[in-house]
């Protein structure tokens, strides 16, 4: 089994699925614009070759390059984990005929307004939304759609350029700073509360299911600086209020044509109990979900994906034991972190729930926290009651202060 896997070493943790396709016996080939010399030591022994190339989401090149390297090799799969880089794998694949999703069904995972549109036709509800380039678009969109309302861009990551219009006088405010996106998405507000649904999926069907509670939604997470944000892991999924986004989840696959490897698909839940679409990716969550996961049924899913990617087989047992929280803080102030206080009560109130303790240290520069939800650390903890999983997530989020001044 010859894989291609696009960035083993960016972002950090596509290491780890290095590491589990070796693990499961693939020759693994790397590319990445990671230098040769610059390779972090511990996904060396995971990789059989490496190709270095000057900048890989140049698209074009990359495929040169890679096609010139790999002339006269088979190759049985191309994959890659990371959002901008699906698309390139897909017309690596369509290049050299290697079995996988095509570049169109990749397009339904990317594309936020063609993957409405494809969820809509089957039937599954979504928020009306109207693809826009110019300001005069804009406008008119927001006419039909009315306040509140959602601007995005099409090409979306982080929630950057995403706002929330409740007016007209705030749209025309808003309209100037959206210069730079050349598309967006203009959409109904979704009230209600948001999780994640997140799959490894052999031939579009789940082999592995999970869904996360954003506390509070990402918007906000990400548009207030002294949120500590907040991501649980639900245990109990055959809980009646998680049923609809369940449904929707499995929907939205097959409406989408996936087929194997890891899915991260965002939903809302309605204060009316409706689960509404909100976007997915044929690739897995960022931010430590995927660890979350792991600690959630005490498996290893960076293997396991490289398993169904390579030979349609998932063999980790799939009992949850956890509602598993991640808690990120953000220290008050700029420039280095210079303390942390109510870390050790936490830690003592928590014990043995606590799994991950990876905050910034002091002397640390703090992280673009608008730029990364990781902002300045994080802390994991889990317990097999949802109850004491939030209290002890909550404890962190308001008990931990870090401070930078
Ligand atoms: N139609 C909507 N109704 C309500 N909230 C929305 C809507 N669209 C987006 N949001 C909010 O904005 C956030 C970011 O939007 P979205 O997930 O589409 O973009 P993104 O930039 O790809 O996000 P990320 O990469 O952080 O997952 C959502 O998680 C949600 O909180
Ligand atoms: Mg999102």
């Amino acid at each position: 089994m010859r894989v291609v896997f696009l960035q083993p070493a960016y972002p950090p943790e596509m290491i780890e699925y290095t590491r589990g396709l070796k693990e499961v016996g693939a020759q693994v080939f790397g590319v990445g614009d990671t230098p040769r010399e610059a390779l972090p030591a511990k996904v060396r022994p995971y990789l059989d070759d490496y190709l270095q190339v000057p900048r890989i989401l140049d698209e074009d090149d990359v495929m040169d390059r890679v096609s010139a390297w790999m002339r006269g090799k088979t190759i049985d799969r191309v994959l890659a984990n990371w959002e901008p880089l699906v698309i390139l794998a897909a017309r690596l694949r369509e290049r050299w005929g290697v079995p996988g999703m095509s570049v169109d069904t990749v397009r339904g995972f990317r594309d936020k307004q063609l993957m409405k549109e494809r969820v809509q036709a089957a039937g599954l509800r979504v928020p009306r939304s109207r693809r826009v380039t110019t300001e005069s678009e804009t406008r008119a969109a927001a006419e039909e759609i009315g306040y509140p309302l959602i601007l995005k861009p099409i090409a979306g990551a982080g929630s950057a350029d995403t706002y929330k219009v409740t007016s007209k006088s705030e749209l025309d405010a808003i309209l100037p700073k959206m210069r730079g996106v050349p598309e967006a998405s203009c959409e109904e507000y979704i009230e209600g509360e948001e999780f994640t649904y997140d799959t490894v999926c052999i031939d579009g069907k789940p082999a592995y299911e999970n869904v996360a509670a954003y506390l509070p939604k990402p918007i906000e997470m990400r548009s207030i600086e002294w949120i500590s944000p907040v991501i649980i892991t639900v245990r109990d999924m055959k809980q009646p209020k998680l049923q609809g986004g369940l449904a929707l989840g499995r929907g939205v696959l097959s409406a989408l044509g996936m087929g194997d490897g890891f899915t991260h698909m965002e939903w809302y839940l309605t204060p009316k109990g409706e689960a509404v679409f909100g976007e997915i990716g044929c690739r897995p969550g960022g931010a430590h979900i995927v660890d979350q996961m792991n600690y959630t049924n005490d498996i290893d899913l960076f293997r396991e994906w490289a398993r169904v990617s390579c030979f349609k087989k998932f063999e980790a047992k799939s009992e949850r034991k956890y509602n598993v929280g991640i808690v990120f803080k953000r220290a008050q102030g700029q420039g280095r972190v210079t303390r942390i206080e109510g870390l050790g009560d936490w830690l003592r109130a928590c014990g043995e729930s606590v799994v991950e303790e990876k905050l910034l240290r002091p002397g640390t520069p703090r992280r673009n926290w608008k730029q990364t939800l990781l902002s300045d650390g994080h802390v994991i903890v889990r317990h097999p009651e949802w109850e004491e999983a939030h209290r002890m997530s909550f404890h962190a989020a308001t008990g931990i202060k870090m401070y930078a001044e």
